[in-house]
C-alpha cells in the first residue's frame, strides 16, 4: 500500500544551481526561493557553504541567507562540509543544515578532498556543535548506488554509513542516486538492506533523472514505504564533480505523479509550475522537466 502523504525536500536553489555555469544574481535566487515557499513547499535547501572556488555558483551563500525573507513553519536548510562551514552558516542565522559524504572513496576525494576515513571525525564534530547549537542536521550519502570513478557499491556499505551517521546525531539520511544509474530493481535491494537496521522515517531518497528512471525509482521506494523525497525545481541539478550527473527529479513530475495517485504533498502545482518557468527563463535553456514543457505548450 502506497503512503498517502509524502514530504517533498526542495533542493533546486542547492543541487539545481551549484550545477549551472551561469551566475544567478542573489536576489533573483531569493526571489524564487521566496515563490518556492509559497507554493507549499515545508522544506527548501538553499544554498552552500563550501569553499567558493569549487562551487562557484553558490559562492553568495553568505548574503543568501541573511537576506532571505523567512516564512513560519518553512526549513531553510544549508548544505556544509564541515566546522568552517557550520561556523558561517551559523553567522547567517541557519536552522539546518546537512553535511554530506560519498560510499565511495574516489567520489569522496574528488567532492570534498578527503578520505572516508578523514571526512568521518570532520562530519562527527560538525554534527555535535550543530546539534549543542539546536541546528537540525540531515545527512546525504552520495554514490549510493553507482560511483563514476569505481562503479557498482554495495548495499551493506550505504547500510553501515548510514548507521554511523544516525548515531553522531543527523535526524535523516538522504540516500544519493548522484548519476543516476539506479533501476527499481537496485532501489529495491539497497532499500531492503536498509531497511534492516534503519527505521523507514530516517530514510530519504535523492534521485537524479540522467537515464530517466527517477519516477520509476521513486515508486518503488514509495511501495517500500518511503515518504520524504528530493526534488529539484524544474529538473535541474547535477554534481560537478560526478561527470554525467544531471538534474534531479523535478518537482513538478514529482507532483504530477504524486497527485494523479491521490497522495498529498501540500504543494500547489500551479504555482510551482510557475517557478520553473521563472528559473527556466533566469538560466536561459529548455529545463528537463516533462511537467514544464507540456505545461509550457497549454
Ligand atoms: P579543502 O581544500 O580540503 O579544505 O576543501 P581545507 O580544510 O584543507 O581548507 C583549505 C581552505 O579552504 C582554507 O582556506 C579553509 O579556510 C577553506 P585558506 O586557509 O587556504 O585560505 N575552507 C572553507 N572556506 C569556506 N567554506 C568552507 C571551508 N572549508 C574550508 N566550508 C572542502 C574541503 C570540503 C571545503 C571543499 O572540498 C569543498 O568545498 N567541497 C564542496 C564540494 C561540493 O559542494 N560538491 C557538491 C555538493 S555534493 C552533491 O552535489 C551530492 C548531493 O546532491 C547528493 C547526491 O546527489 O548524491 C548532496
Ligand atoms: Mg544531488
Amino acid at each position: 500500500e502506497l503512503p498517502k502523504q509524502i514530504t517533498i525536500k526542495e533542493v533546486g536553489p542547492r543541487d539545481g544551481l551549484q550545477n549551472e555555469d551561469a551566475f544567478i544574481p542573489t536576489s533573483q535566487k531569493i526571489k524564487w526561493i521566496h515563490h518556492l515557499a509559497e507554493s507549499g513547499l515545508k522544506h527548501v535547501e538553499v544554498t552552500s557553504f563550501v569553499h567558493p572556488k569549487k562551487i562557484p555558483a553558490l559562492k553568495d551563500a553568505d548574503e543568501l541567507t541573511r537576506q532571505l525573507p523567512k516564512k513560519p513553519g518553512v526549513t531553510y536548510s544549508a548544505l556544509v562540509p564541515n566546522l568552517k562551514g557550520l561556523e558561517r552558516a551559523v553567522a547567517c542565522g541557519v536552522s539546518e543544515i546537512a553535511v554530506f559524504m560519498s560510499a565511495s572513496e574516489t567520489h569522496n576525494k574528488a567532492n570534498i578532498n578527503k578520505s572516508i576515513k578523514e571526512t568521518l571525525p570532520i562530519l562527527r564534530q560538525t554534527v555535535k556543535e550543530a546539534n549543542r547549537q539546536q541546528i537540525q542536521v540531515r545527512g546525504y550519502i552520495s554514490t549510493a548506488f553507482f560511483c563514476p570513478y569505481e562503479g557498482h557499491i554495495e548495499a551493506k556499505a550505504v547500510q553501515m554509513l548510514s548507521e554511523t551517521l544516525l548515531e553522531m546525531g543527523i535526524y535523516e539520511v538522504s540516500v544519493g542516486d548522484t548519476v543516476g544509474t539506479a533501476s527499481p530493481l537496485h532501489v529495491e535491494e539497497t532499500l531492503e538492506c536498509l531497511l534492516k537496521r534503519i527505521p523507514r522515517n530516517r530514510l530519504a531518497m535523492h534521485f537524479h533523472d540522467t537515464r530517466g528512471m527517477a519516477l520509476s525509482n521513486t515508486l518503488k521506494a514509495l511501495e517500500m514505504g518511503i515518504t520524504t523525497f528530493d526534488s529539484s525545481c524544474g529538473g535541474l541539478g547535477g554534481c560537478p564533480y560526478a561527470p554525467g550527473a544531471q538534474g534531479n527529479t523535478a518537482t513538478e513530475d514529482l507532483l504530477y505523479m504524486c497527485h494523479q495517485m491521490g497522495i498529498h504533498t501540500g504543494i500547489s502545482d500551479e504555482k510551482l509550475l510557475q517557478q520553473a518557468l521563472y528559473i527556466e527563463k533566469n538560466i536561459g535553456r529548455s529545463l528537463p522537466s516533462k511537467a514544464l514543457q507540456v505545461w509550457k505548450q497549454n
